[in-house]
């Protein structure tokens, strides 16, 4: 069976529990495409070179998951070649055998527009800075301003930019709980899921 989902939305929105909680339940692969930019900006020198070079070792940094590693990522993401040399390796993930969920900011409308499902995954600044801040502490003001940034940057960048794809379900997640959000994702799943077989 090829089934892909597809979650895009900004920084700490839920994305990545959603995406995790949806692979189990369904016993689909996934992949958390943000870790490809965050390798590619952590590599360091051209980031194209880094990007056609990409190991499955670099995925498994342990200097990935930081503030300044995602803002290297941001900043990485808008030059084209970089993106280029990514996009065979996420469409392959997506179309393997037994059903894909894949997380990013472009995973359904350039990597998988044919996705069986499409999720946008939102929340506000705040809700979603405060979120960070729980994780990675420091000065909850910078916390914010580097949230807006790195949205600014994401969506309004000329390639791949963050933003619905079409026919996306939007899940907003401000006044939800995780489990919330993640039992709304899966029943999108289910749904189509079940028109699919
Ligand atoms: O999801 P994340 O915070 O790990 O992503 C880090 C950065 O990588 C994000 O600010 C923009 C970029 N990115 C992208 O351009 N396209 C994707 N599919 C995933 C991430």
């Amino acid at each position: 069976m090829i089934f892909t989902v597809a979650i895009d939305g900004p920084a700490a929105a839920g994305k990545g529990t959603i995406s995790r909680a949806v692979a189990e339940r369904f016993g689909f692969a996934h992949l958390d495409t943000g870790l490809l930019y965050r390798a590619v900006g952590a590599i360091g020198g051209d980031p194209a070179l880094a990007a056609r070079a990409l190991a499955p070792a670099d995925l498994a940094r342990d200097d990935l998951r930081s503030l300044a590693a995602g803002q290297a990522a941001s900043r990485v993401a808008v030059i084209p070649e970089v993106r280029a040399a990514l996009v065979d390796f996420q469409r392959r993930f997506a179309r393997q055998p037994g059903g894909a969920v894949l997380d990013g900011r472009d995973i359904g409308t350039v990597i998988c527009p044919e996705a069986e499902v499409k999720l946008y995954v939102t929340a506000s600044a705040e809700t979603r800075a405060h979120r960070r801040w729980l994780e990675v502490g420091g000065d909850a003001g910078q916390v914010l301003a580097e949230v807006k940034e790195r949205d600014a940057r994401d969506m309004s960048r000329a390639e791949a930019p963050l933003k619905p794809a079409a026919g996306a379900l939007v899940i907003d997640t401000t006044a939800m709980t995780a489990d919330q959000a993640v039992e709304a994702a899966c029943a999108a799943v289910a749904a189509a899921l079940r028109a699919h077989r």
